[in-house]
């Protein structure tokens, strides 16, 4: 009698486990085959505590979708019932207006509408170590619940550092093909579409996702944006700054670059920005080496753009980075004397200094990561990930062969081509690249 209870059991067990599974097993790649990973688009994962408006996808107009929190149901009463003399359906979650947002912007670029989040589910169990540990819940566990102290540095081992180039490699392609798809006219939510896509297919996973509740895959920042802009669908328009941040998670180790493209032309104080930022992020990567004090990078980077007349933003950092996208060292933009640690051979970190036409004080937006300035003037930011040699530095994220060659890096005063680092190996390989590109 109890062996056919536990024989019962035992058959509810496995169809549920079976039935749990599905999803997984039916999930393979839409070109057909095989892929490690899998995106779906998730209207439900939108963030449920604010208005937000979204694409109504079989009208193609724009409504606005209200899903309250608890915590919010004064708001969502009064937006509900100003949807039901309208709305038919979902007349009570959609209105046609939202409510007029009086948040004191300080520039002209303004929160366009999200298209839905992304979810990114595995293709078999056994690929589990292919999503980051805050992909499905929002909040990273590892190296997040530990305060470190800030002059801890790990030091990587030979076969993490292997993982962390090709990490960074495909980085470095993902932001050029972001880079590429810049173009007046196009939406910040369709070049996130285009990384996003391109990173699932390489077998990685966009790290941004979800990470602390991200909604998108990529940051885009444009004009006053000064960092983590969100996707929208804002239209790029002539003569806009806009930097493309990649992060891409790929065999358990994150990669992470950004780059300024310009929309169309530019004009001349736009020029001195994006060339004074350039110049300022090559001669601080130039400074690493082991032995060196972190803390000295802030000071080589505003005594470079100080007297152009810029500032550095404060509010923001560089970071330490592998298996978890922010870790020590902290990395900052400006002078000062704390105690960030010290450079040593196989430490690897990020310069992504963010320096304004004015001031560097920092206007955070309602949607809880849009960080522009408060007077509305641009700031612009490079970033790559690093890796510190016995004899120099090398970017994992440098550029290549097919990278665009922009004007700061054909006009620098301190590094002219593409700067691949400073040891004697990243000097052969840019001289190889420069010697070709540089000549055309
Ligand atoms: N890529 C950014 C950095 O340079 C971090 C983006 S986190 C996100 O550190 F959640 F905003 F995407
Ligand atoms: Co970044
Ligand atoms: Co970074």
């Amino acid at each position: 009698m109890s062996k056919l209870v536990s024989g019962a059991f035992a058959i509810f067990i496995f169809a549920l486990c079976y039935s749990m599974m599905l999803p997984i097993v039916a999930a393979f790649h839409p070109s057909g085959y095989y892929s490690r990973l899998v995106s779906l688009p998730s209207p439900s994962s939108i963030p449920t505590d604010r208005w937000y408006r979204c694409r109504d996808r079989t009208t193609s107009s724009q409504t606005i979708l209200f899903m309250g929190k608890s915590g919010n149901k004064k708001k969502k009463n009064s937006a509900g019932k100003k949807s039901t003399s309208t709305g038919k359906g979902f007349s009570a979650a959609i209105a046609t207006e939202g409510p007029i947002d009086r948040f004191p912007y300080a520039g002209s670029v303004r929160p366009g509408n999200q298209s839905p989040q992304r979810k990114v589910i595995l293709s078999s169990e056994a690929s589990r170590e292919f999503l980051p540990d805050y992909a499905l819940d929002g909040r990273p566990k590892k190296g997040s619940n530990m305060p470190l102290l800030p002059w801890v540095i790990e030091v990587k081992k030979p076969d993490e550092i292997e993982k962390m180039r090709a990490a960074g490699k495909l980085a470095r392609e993902i932001l050029d093909l972001g880079g590429r798809a810049v173009k007046p006219g196009v939406t910040t939510d369709e070049i996130d579409t285009v990384v996003h896509e391109a990173i699932i297919e390489a077998g990685a996973y966009p790290s941004p996702l979800n990470y602390h509740g991200f909604p998108k895959s990529c940051c885009t920042s444009v004009n006053e944006v000064i960092c983590h802009g969100i996707p929208d669908d804002r239209k790029l328009n002539e003569g806009d700054l806009v930097n493309v941040d990649i992060t891409v998670y790929l065999n358990g180790y994150h990669g992470d670059c950004s780059e300024m493209f310009v929309v169309g032309s530019i004009d001349e104080q736009g020029k001195a920005l994006l060339q004074a930022t350039y110049d300022c992020w090559i001669k601080a990567c130039e400074f690493v080496k082991p032995g060196r004090d972190y803390k000295e990078l802030g000071a080589i980077m505003e005594d470079h753009i100080v007297p152009r007349g810029f500032s550095s933003v404060r509010n923001f950092c560089g970071h330490g980075i592998g298996s978890v996208f922010h870790t020590t060292p902290n990395i900052l933009h400006y002078r000062n004397n704390e105690p960030n640690g010290q450079m040593a051979t196989r430490h690897t970190f990020t310069i992504e200094p963010m320096i304004c036409e004015g001031s560097a004080k920092v206007l955070n937006w309602p949607d809880d990561w849009t960080a522009t300035t408060v007077d509305g003037k641009r700031s612009a930011q490079f970033e790559h990930t690093l890796v510190i040699t016995p004899d120099g530095v090398e970017a994992m994220t440098c550029k290549n062969e097919n990278s665009m060659l922009q004007f700061w890096e054909k006009e620098s005063e301190v590094y002219k081509g593409f700067w691949l680092g400073s040891s004697e190996d990243a000097k052969r390989r840019a001289e190889a690249i420069n010697s070709k590109i540089l000549e055309l």
